[in-house]
C-alpha cells in the first residue's frame, strides 16, 4: 500500500522504534525489500537516489514499477516511495512523477538558500499529500580514503528548518555514508539529544545506517531517530552472495554439468535472498516488525 511517510514515522516516533529506509536499484532489490516488509508486517521506505533513478531509466519507470509491484504482490503494509538526497529539480520531478515522499538535500547550500528552497518544496509537496525530508549538517562520506567524522548539525539551524513544516529531518551527528573508517568517532548521541529537544516531536532520520554498531543504533532510536537509511549493507551482501555463487562455478555450465545456473533468475537469486535476510535483520534491530497498521 503506497502512502507518504508522515504517519508511519509519527507512529514510529511515538512507539520508540524506527522504520527502515532501504535504497533500491532494480526489480530484484525492490521485490526483496517489499516481500520482507510484508512477511514481517513492517512499514518500509524505498529510497531512490538520483543516480539509481537514472540507472532505472527515470522517475516514471521507478513509480510505475513500484506501484505495479505493490499491487501484483498484494502488499498491504505501508510503503513510501522516497527520493533520497534529491536536489531541487529532482524533488520537483519526483513530486510530479508520483513519488509519495521526497528528500530535498540542501545541506551543501548556504543555510538561507537551503531554507528558501525547502520552504518552496514543502508547499508544493504538501499540496499533493507528499511528505518532505530536509537536511541540515551534511552527512559525511569518504574522500580519498580519509574520513574521521561526519558533519555535526547545529540544533538551532535544525529548529529553523523544522519550523517550515517539514515532516522529518536528517541532521548530521557524525554519521557517514558507506563503510566507516577505523578511526570513526561514533555517533554524537549528545548532539542528537539536543537536536531532539530543540525540534520537538519531529521524527529524526539517521543516514549512513551501514556499519553503525547495534548499541549506537538503539541509543539513536531512544533519542528520537525514527527513520534509518541503509544502502551499502544490501549492496555488500548482494555482491558477496553473487561472488560466492559464481566462484562455486554455478554460472558456468560444462558438458558434465548442464544446469542452467547462468539463467539470470538463478544468477541473481542468492543476492536477492541475501538482501531479504539483511532487511529482516535490520527491521528486527530497528523494532518495526509487526508495526504495520492495517
Ligand atoms: P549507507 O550506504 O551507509 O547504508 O547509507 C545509506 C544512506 O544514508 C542513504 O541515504
Amino acid at each position: 500500500m503506497l502512502v507518504n511517510a508522515t504517519q508511519m514515522l509519527k507512529d514510529a516516533k511515538a512507539g520508540h522504534y524506527a522504520v527502515g529506509h532501504f535504497n533500491i536499484n532494480n526489480l530484484e532489490w525492490t521485490k526483496a525489500i517489499l516481500t520482507t516488509a510484508q512477511k514481517l508486517n513492517s512499514p518500509v521506505i524505498l529510497g531512490v537516489s538520483m543516480g539509481a533513478a537514472k540507472y532505472m531509466c527515470g522517475y516514471d519507470v521507478v513509480v510505475a514499477m513500484v506501484r505495479a509491484m505493490d499491487k501484483d504482490l498484494g502488499i498491504t503494509v505501508p510503503v513510501a516511495l522516497h527520493l533520497d538526497h534529491g536536489n531541487f529539480e529532482a524533488a520537483k520531478a519526483c513530486i510530479e512523477a508520483g513519488f509519495t515522499s521526497v528528500m530535498f538535500d540542501g545541506s551543501s547550500l548556504p543555510f538561507e538558500e537551503n531554507i528558501e528552497k525547502t520552504k518552496e518544496l514543502v508547499a508544493l509537496a504538501h499540496s499533493k499529500g507528499i511528505s518532505v525530508e530536509a537536511e541540515v549538517g551534511a552527512i559525511g562520506g569518504t574522500e580519498d580514503g580519509v574520513t574521521a567524522d561526519g558533519e555535526v548539525a547545529d540544533p538551532e539551524e535544525c529548529k529553523k528548518i523544522v519550523a517550515l513544516g517539514i515532516d522529518f529531518l536528517a541532521a548530521g551527528i557524525g554519521n557517514i555514508h558507506g563503510i566507516y573508517p577505523k578511526n570513526w568517532k561514533g555517533l554524537h548521541i549528545d548532539v542528537l539529544r539536543k537536536i531532539n529537544e530543540a525540534t520537538g516531536n519531529i521524527p529524526l532520520v539517521l543516514h549512513g545506517g551501514t556499519g553503525i554498531p547495534d548499541d549506537q543504533i538503539v541509543a539513536a532510536i531512544h533519542e528520537g531517530v525514527s527513520k534509518i537509511n541503509v544502502n551499502t549493507d544490501c549492496q555488500l551482501v548482494f555482491a558477496q552472495a553473487t561472488i560466492d555463487y559464481c566462484a562455486a562455478g554455478k554460472a558456468n555450465p560444462t558438458a558434465d554439468n548442464l544446469e542452467k545456473g547462468y539463467d539470470p533468475r538463478k544468477l541473481l537469486k542468492p543476492g536477492y535472498l541475501a538482501i531479504q535476510a539483511k532487511v529482516e535483520e535490520k527491521m528486527k534491530l530497528f523494532g518495526s516488525v509487526g508495526k504495520a497498521v492495517k
